[in-house]
């Protein structure tokens, strides 16, 4: 069914309390065949919603939101060594990864308690504490937006970088995902390199599933704003990549600068880390601020607008810039009113 002019405001993290003109929940996979079959008929343009969870509106929408809301977890396949799993579009990415961790199935415990949907984790390519959510994907089903086909997405296909994949590159907008398909392990090797995540795993009584997820939601509980609580959309930039050289001469002029080899042969700055040292934590510019115990998260004090938000991120660019040198890049995905 079309909604008209809802409001989006249980729609995104950052609680903002802009009107989509139109509205359409997706609840199977035929549903979403069907809308987009007759493509024609919908009102452009089309934005695919999941939790609102990296998404920044600016205003009103005006256009089509398609919110899926796909459920259901099925074991495929399963032997001594592994199993796979897929999960529908609108599953809560959280509840998903609590029902692997109590079925014993691991590589998904380090992902606890991001927030979001199933759907929009490939897209996105979440990671946190040493761990990417295409380490496990092994294909994502999806029904095309432009003539409502489905097509089945090999890890290979999705081309996966950090925060990053096809679905957001070049089939921005072409696909909605509907099933995401993951391979567990059943004796997990456990991911802890992550700075104190050994040092919690161990205060609970040792490295098991159960013990690494409640680690992960105790640091991430201690750094990062609960959106229930306080709108936000976690970190709001990227951790930038620079060249060797840029970094060598960085860490000559800051040596307790954090520097990271990254896949690609750069070196990954935290961005946090220079947003800290141009002292934004804690600040608050009319009803935005800057989170005072992780630097990288923009937060909604109450009330504030897209664009206040979206400006307070623009003067922590500008001044990132102008100290570092180093150019920020939004995780975030800004969605301007038309
Ligand atoms: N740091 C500061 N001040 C700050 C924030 C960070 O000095 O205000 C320093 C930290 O001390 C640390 C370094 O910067 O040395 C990195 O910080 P942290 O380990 O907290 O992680 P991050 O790089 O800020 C990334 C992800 C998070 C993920 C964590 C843990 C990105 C953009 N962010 O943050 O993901 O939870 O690592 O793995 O890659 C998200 O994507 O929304 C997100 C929260």
């Amino acid at each position: 069914m079309i909604l008209k002019n809802i409001s989006l405001g249980s729609y995104n993290t950052f609680g903002l309390n802009y009107i989509t003109e139109f509205f359409v929940s997706v609840k199977t996979e035929g549903e979403a065949i069907k809308i987009f079959k007759s493509a024609g008929t919908i009102r452009q343009p089309l934005l695919i919603l999941g939790g609102g969870s990296n998404m920044l509106f600016t205003g009103d929408y005006r256009g089509t939101i398609i919110h899926p809301e796909i459920k259901s977890i099925v074991i495929e396949e399963k032997n001594d060594e592994y199993v796979v799993i897929s999960a529908g579009a609108g599953e809560e990415w959280d509840e998903f990864v609590g029902w692997t961790v109590d079925n014993g199935f691991g590589g998904l415990e380090n992902l606890s308690l991001i927030p979001g949907t199933v759907g929009a984790a490939p897209v996105q390519n979440i990671g946190a504490y040493g761990v990417e959510v295409k380490d496990t994907i092994v294909k994502v089903r999806a029904v095309s937006t432009e003539n409502g086909s489905i097509r089945e997405f090999d890890k290979n296909d999705c081309i996966f970088g950090y925060r990053s994949s096809i679905f957001k590159t070049e089939m921005k907008g072409k696909y909605l995902v509907t099933r995401v398909f993951f391979k567990l392990a059943i004796s997990p090797a456990l991911n802890l390199i992550y700075g104190s995540l050994a040092d919690e795993v161990s205060k609970l009584g040792g490295a098991d599933l159960k013990n690494v997820r409640a680690a992960v939601i105790k640091i991430r509980k201690s750094k990062l704003p609960d959106p229930e609580i306080i709108g936000n959309a976690g970190s709001f930039f990227k951790n930038p990549v620079v060249d060797f050289s840029t970094a060598e001469a960085l860490r000559k002029k800051y040596p307790q600068m954090p520097c990271y080899e990254d896949p690609s042969g750069g070196i990954k700055l935290a961005a946090g880390w220079l947003i800290d040292q141009c002292g934004w934590k804690g600040k608050v510019s009319g009803s935005a601020g800057v989170h005072d115990k992780q630097a990288l998260v923009i937060v909604n004090c109450g009330g504030a607008s897209g664009t206040e938000i979206l400006n307070l991120a623009e003067e922590i660019r500008k001044s990132v810039w102008y100290r570092f040198e180093v150019e920020l890049e939004n995780e975030v995905e800004v969605i301007s009113s038309i």
